[in-house]
């Protein structure tokens, strides 16, 4: 009959519908070997990043950090530390004592940067960051004081020593002008000297990865990684002196600066990046850089999700086939709305409700779907970042001839710490792809301020034993 038909039609065009947005995601869904393939490529430009004939082109760069040890519980005396480039900006004054009783005490406070200055001069961006620790130190009744600080920069820089750091490139969301090329400390010292309120001695630059791997290694020892998946994501190790080329000398170990972000530059993931990654990509302030970051960090997980959302409406399966202003806006899907969504304990009915706050009308089917974009895309981004984390532990081990390597990595970020499922996929990946390595994983809190203090401890009594 006609009525029959129509039924068939129609479950026809459901099924139909359904085939279809799976397809899309299986490109998403990664094999144990395609993961593996991911493992390989990154031990690979490790390498390139590492060898002095090969560190100019290399994509992953491999920077050194002038940090040669992790902290052994001697270090003492009061510091600021500044923390630019994650979530928040932060200035803290952090006082560490050493002794039987060792303790680290926190004062900070969070400062807001607009986003004008975030993408303005660079002038006006650290004319900015001064005027936040002016206030601070205001605050603190602390601005005679002079004291040691510890600049947590998450950004790749070329370091030459301690106090020294070249940025090579902005990522995330900053793009201030006239920074790139130069000296970052310099830029704070003149930022420093042209407010004329205060001194400083700014004594390290600190990547976040960096002071996290210190923050947990003051705790435990054997942390000898730092991890962060957050807006951004990156990784540092403790790599062996004589394996990084560009540095002379070949005793004890060095922490670098992996700048993994950055991985896939050179086209070595095109096989599994998606036409989703490459629109993100061109939509970004950086296009063709930090590809493998935009596959796996929480600045860029959101827009692969939007990306999908707006190719699965144009084609009629979502949301009535009608693009809302909302689908079309930049950023709307942080990483705390992911988190929600793809919470367990969410009936459908509230994700709904986050959506409706996001300005999406959506029926129970197209929350269904949503969900399920969510969750394949925050998956495909553990599963690589675990594979990169396989990668550098197996080096280590490598490195030390070993069959069994036990090692600790520090984490910090928001995807880590908010995500309901990144954490556990993550781990589970990392087990999986480096067997031979039992890798615990260790959450900072508060990593990379009082790791840049750490660090600036360290530096400020290297000093002292320089001059005498
Ligand atoms: C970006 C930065 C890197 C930082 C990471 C995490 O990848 O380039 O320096 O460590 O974000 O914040």
């Amino acid at each position: 009959s006609k009525g029959a038909a129509m039924v068939t039609a129609v479950a026809y065009r459901l099924t139909e519908q359904a085939r279809q947005i799976q397809q899309t995601l299986a490109e998403f869904r990664l094999s144990k070997n395609q993961l593996l393939e991911v493992k390989k490529r990154m031990r690979l430009e490790i390498e390139r990043g590492l060898k002095k004939d090969t560190h100019k082109e290399a994509t992953v760069k491999m920077l050194p950090t002038f940090v040669r040890s992790t902290p052994d519980g001697t270090e003492n005396g009061d510091f600021l530390a500044l923390d630019l480039g994650g979530t928040n900006f932060r200035v803290l004054l952090v006082k560490i004592r050493s002794g039987k009783r060792r303790s680290v005490e926190m004062h900070n406070k969070i400062y807001a940067i607009p986003i004008e200055v975030m993408q303005g001069t660079g002038e006006e961006l650290f004319d900015h960051i001064v005027h936040c620790i002016s206030d601070f130190l205001d605050y603190m009744g602390m601005k005679s004081a002079r004291l040691p600080l510890g600049f947590t920069f998450s950004f790749p820089c070329y370091q030459t020593s301690l106090d020294a750091g070249i940025l090579v490139t902005w990522t995330k969301g900053f793009k201030a002008t006239d920074c790139e090329g130069e000296d970052v400390v310099e830029l704070l010292r003149e930022a420093i000297k042209r407010k004329e309120e205060f001194e400083l001695d700014v004594v390290a630059i600190v990547n976040d990865t960096v002071g996290t791997m210190m923050t947990c290694a003051y705790e435990e020892p054997t942390c000898e990684i730092g991890l962060i998946a957050g807006t951004g994501s990156n990784a540092c190790y403790m790599e062996e002196m004589k394996n990084i080329e560009i540095v002379p000398g070949n005793e004890g170990r060095m922490c670098v600066n992996m700048e993994w972000g950055a991985f896939g530059d050179n086209g070595c993931l095109d096989d599994i990046r998606t036409i989703y990654d490459q629109a993100v990509d061109e939509n970004s302030l950086n296009e063709g850089k930090q590809r493998y970051e935009k596959m796996c960090s929480g600045m860029y997980l959101g827009e692969i999700v939007r990306q999908i959302l707006i190719d699965l409406t144009k084609r009629g399966f979502l949301f009535r086939g009608q693009i809302s202003e909302t689908l079309k806006t930049r950023g709307i899907f942080e990483t705390k709305f992911l988190s929600q969504i793809e919470s367990d304990r969410l009936a459908l009915l509230q994700v709904r409700a986050i959506l409706q706050q996001l300005g999406l009308d959506s029926t129970c089917d197209d929350s269904i779907i949503v969900k399920e974009v969510c969750g394949t895309v925050s998956r495909r981004a553990a599963q690589i970042c675990g594979a990169g984390m396989a990668a550098v532990v197996d080096k280590i081990r490598e490195n030390r001839g070993l069959d069994h390597l036990d090692v600790t990595v520090g984490v910090d970020g928001t995807l880590y710490k908010l995500h309901p499922h990144f954490s556990r996929i993550f781990l589970q990946t990392v087990k999986e792809l480096a067997p031979k390595c039992d890798v615990n994983f260790l959450l900072s809190e508060d990593g990379s301020g009082k790791g840049a203090a750490l660090i600036t401890a360290v530096g400020c009594r290297q000093r002292e034993l320089d001059a005498q």
